[in-house]
């Protein structure tokens, strides 16, 4: 295992609105969105109290890094193989499962304006058993790093806009921004009392991001 801490100067939803969104892929990430692609994100929610979104198939690292380099387990069937799994289990905690290892995000809220994020990659023994782990788990850290600094970056430029006295609140993007809605129903309940468990989608996964082309496609 390692972990790193950060220090967000944020309210700690906004770390998990971020988490389950990825239309800010191009232009905050612009190495991850070469691994993750725009158009291989599907919706993956079933009932629960998290929202949870698939990339498939993660794509090979780039001279950038990405989420190769310890070998996957062998246990895994053909789809979890190429698959990467995002979760947020609310109120506060990120699980990304990955084929060759999983990434955790707890995000401790300090003040209304402030969290403490501990992160930890996690790996199992057959992963790490392997000549040159400590090279391929160190690769994976930077990118994670990598990542999450850009993060950081972002939501605490949206802590600043909707700190603003003349923001005034706006609409949420249909389809990306449904599991933050979600989310929000979540908060909503508890803090009025109410006692509901969201329900999942009829269809276990379905794409977010129909590529153009591809749309036009079908409907020639
Ligand atoms: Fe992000």
């Amino acid at each position: 295992m390692r972990a790193k801490r950060y220090e967000v100067a944020v309210n700690y939803k906004l770390i998990g609105e971020n988490f389950m969104e990825y239309y800010h892929l191009p232009w905050v990430h612009p190495e991850l969105v070469k691994v993750s692609r725009m158009e291989d994100h599907y919706r993956w929610q079933g009932p629960g109290m998290y929202t949870g979104m698939c990339t498939t198939p993660v794509s090979q690292n780039t001279e950038a890094g990405g989420w190769e380099g310890l070998p996957p387990l062998g246990s895994l069937d053909e789809d979890d193989a190429r698959s990467g799994r995002f979760v947020w289990l609310f109120p506060n905690t990120a699980v990304v499962v990955l084929p060759n290892h999983a990434f955790v995000i707890i995000a401790h809220p300090e003040a209304p304006d402030f969290t403490v994020e501990e992160t930890f990659l996690l790996s199992h023994p057959e992963s790490v058993d392997v000549e040159g782990s400590g090279a391929a788990l160190g690769q994976l850290m930077r990118f994670w790093n990598l990542v999450n600094l850009q993060d950081v970056e972002i939501v605490e430029r949206v802590q600043e806009g909707i700190f603003n006295p003349a923001y005034r609140g706006g609409r949420m993007c249909y389809r990306f921004e449904e599991p933050l809605h979600r989310f929000q129903n979540m908060v909503v309940d508890k803090m009025v009392g109410i006692d509901r468990v969201p329900p999942g989608d009829e269809v276990e996964m379905s794409q977010m991001f129909v590529d153009p082309a591809e749309a036009s496609d079908r409907t020639n």
